[in-house]
């Protein structure tokens, strides 16, 4: 790299991001975060923390007070709500269905939980009495799980869970970074105890923001052992009897008062991040709930169709399939790194980015998202069409225009 370049305007390359996410920020979004900073006690800005809280409650389908952000990545709320909750030697069962439900079991064991897994295989769900046997065996104080998996492209259906959760006691937790408004999730409905997501999947927005939203069995929980940092404590405060939650940046009780009419310091609010996640909800509301998630089971559909139009085989459970993600074989005659060359190739063509995949899978399927602002008629089509071209370079042989044609005929079923 010459100095001359580094010197250089910022000007990044065009890209269709067609993976597992991040994908491409809706452009209101963008402009929304180049909007001037206001400083965090400044009313105009106490204003737009209210708003998000109203904001992401209608996302979440919550009546829940305590619904606002968690500055950092998806699993920056993850581990906020593990650490806030989680005491030594608490019990925590995670039924793991992918990548991030041992994601989930390695924050639980870094709070030093008493940690069980129950596994399927990757491309597959639990049977809701498969969970409720778990519980009922483990009699656990948290059971955490994913709603949609981006490692496998399967969801969980959650109907159920927090049902069971509720009836042994256990508080329910959700991590629906991948999945939220591009599938239905009523949290309220569904009696799940806490949910958290990030923006970069289906909000369309930039990673470092987590929206969180819980319950007041949650709440009850964290104010066992409240404490406020000695410099802001209010006069004739006192610590609950609880230890103190180990991260301060995490703290959720000291992040409740942030965002309160208490208002007590904490961190200084990530404010072009605030205004992302508050445009991102807008955006969705406007849409309304349910059209983003027809929207989202259209495309799956259609880029199904087109991925079997060119002969290719969807993987995993097609009645489980998350609609955001669609998994696909990497097809015979493409071996070892010659998978991770069509990614490239397509970038380097068309300026298409599509997923690798992890673990048990890597080397065997290819992630293929449609999400967000990218869950678009056009841009299914135009990743098909690329995707058909690429693979022509490598000799696969595959019937011609057939990926286009299957999917463009399955929004014309639609009306579009
Ligand atoms: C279900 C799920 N949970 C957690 C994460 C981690 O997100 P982050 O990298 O934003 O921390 C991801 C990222 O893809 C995800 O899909």
């Amino acid at each position: 790299m010459t100095a001359n370049k580094i010197f250089e305007e910022l000007n990044p390359p065009p890209r269709l991001m067609m993976g597992p996410g991040p994908v491409n920020v809706d452009p209101r979004v963008l402009n929304a975060m180049s909007m001037p900073l206001l400083g965090q006690f400044d009313p105009a800005f106490t204003e737009y923390m209210d708003e998000v809280m109203v904001l992401y409650r209608q996302i979440f389908q919550t009546e829940n007070r305590w619904t606002f952000l968690i500055d950092g990545t998806a699993r920056a709320a993850i581990e906020t709500f593990m650490v806030s909750t989680i005491e030594p030697g608490d019990k925590v069962l995670v039924p793991v269905f992918g990548r991030f439900g041992h994601l989930l079991t390695e924050i639980a064991e870094r709070c030093a939980a008493d940690v069980e897994i129950i596994e399927v295989e990757w491309g597959e769900v639990f049977e809701p009495q498969q969970i409720e046997d778990a519980v009922k065996r483990v009699r656990p104080k948290i059971v955490a799980m994913c709603q949609g998996d981006t490692s496998t492209t399967v969801a969980q259906p959650l109907a159920e869970i927090g049902e069971i959760c509720a009836r042994y006691d256990a508080l329910s937790y959700v991590d629906a970074t991948a999945s939220l408004v591009g599938m239905d999730l009523p949290v309220d409905n569904w009696k799940i105890d806490c949910v958290s997501v990030s923006l970069q999947k289906c909000l369309a927005g930039p990673p470092g923001i987590a929206p969180i939203t819980f319950n007041d069995r949650v709440a009850e929980i964290v104010n066992r052992r409240k404490h406020i940092e000695k410099g802001i404590r209010p006069d004739g405060f006192e610590a609950a009897g609880g230890p103190m939650v180990s991260s301060n940046y995490f703290d959720l009780g000291m992040l409740m008062d942030y965002w309160s009419e208490a208002r007590l310091n904490h961190h200084t609010e990530a404010t072009s991040m605030l205004y992302a996640a508050r445009e991102c909800a807008r955006v969705v509301l406007k849409e309304g709930l349910q059209p983003c998630f027809n929207r989202h089971a259209l495309a799956s559909k259609a880029m199904v169709a087109g991925l079997e139009g060119l002969g290719l085989t969807v993987f995993g459970d097609k009645s489980h399939k998350m609609p955001n993600v669609t998994g696909v074989y990497i097809p015979d005659g493409i071996d070892g790194d010659e998978g991770e060359m069509v990614r490239s190739e397509m970038l380097h063509d068309f300026g298409i980015e599509i997923g690798t995949s992890f673990g048990p899978l890597h080397g065997k399927i290819w992630r293929i998202g449609a999400m967000g602002y990218n869950c678009q008629k056009h841009n299914i089509l135009t990743c098909l069409a690329a995707l058909e071209a690429t693979l022509r370079q490598h000799k696969v042989k595959m019937p011609a225009g057939g990926g286009v044609d299957a999917a463009l005929a399955e929004y014309r079923a639609a009306g579009q």
